[in-house]
């Protein structure tokens, strides 16, 4: 199974992209999502859940767009009141594709618990289970070979906590931030407790 789209139809979910001044960093993250729609098992992006427990009912691409917009809206607001400016190629970039290894890591799951949502009952794939979460990312940015694979693929891998390296740029906070405040709100529309809340209690 694949995702029947075209070049236009990833700019339309993901808008952002064209903010990318550098043309080729702008049609790789074009490229990728159009293997990852060839690649996927899932038929539609919008059937695709951001993950398979508390956000079972948030679209993937709800949060990659979620993602993608606090993140270029924090730093405005950095650079508005602090003067630090950020790489925004990078961190556009680097928003659409961290989580690009997702429409591999789920699949449907037919007659599988209903998500609560428009999302479509998913189960965890063998992907899922043995790759870890953002290492294909970092895969496709070299195969690509992208402008700024390294910086690009390090704040890719580094977003998540499954990594065992940080980043310490503050296009990397831009993200990491973003990500979990796009997260709770994801958990918390679904009746979850957010991150926020269990980061003490996990300690
Ligand atoms: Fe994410």
């Amino acid at each position: 199974m694949a995702i029947q789209i075209d070049a236009e139809g990833i700019r339309k979910i993901f808008p952002e992209v064209d903010q990318i001044q550098d043309k080729t960093l702008r049609e790789g993250v074009v490229e990728i999502w159009l293997e990852l729609a060839d690649e996927t098992a899932w038929e539609r992006f919008e059937d695709i859940p951001k993950n398979l427990t508390l956000e079972k009912h948030e679209p993937l691409i709800g949060h990659i767009q979620g993602v993608t917009r606090m993140a270029l809206a924090l730093a405005e607001v950095a650079e508005k009141i602090h003067g630090i400016t950020v790489d925004g190629d990078l961190l556009i970039a680097a928003c659409l594709l961290h989580d690009i290894s997702k429409p591999l890591e789920s699949e449907p799951d037919p007659g599988g618990q209903p998500s609560g949502g428009s999302i479509l009952p998913a189960r965890k794939t063998e992907f899922g289970s043995k790759i870890q979460h953002g290492v294909y990312g970092a895969h496709k940015i070299w195969e690509k070979d992208l402008p700024k694979a390294m910086e690009l693929a390090h704040l890719v891998i580094t977003h998540t906590r499954a990594s065992n390296t940080r980043a310490a740029s503050y296009e990397a906070s831009l993200i990491f931030y973003a990500d979990w405040a796009d997260s709770d709100a994801g958990i918390i529309t679904g009746g979850g407790r957010p991150f926020a809340a269990r980061w003490i209690e996990e300690k």
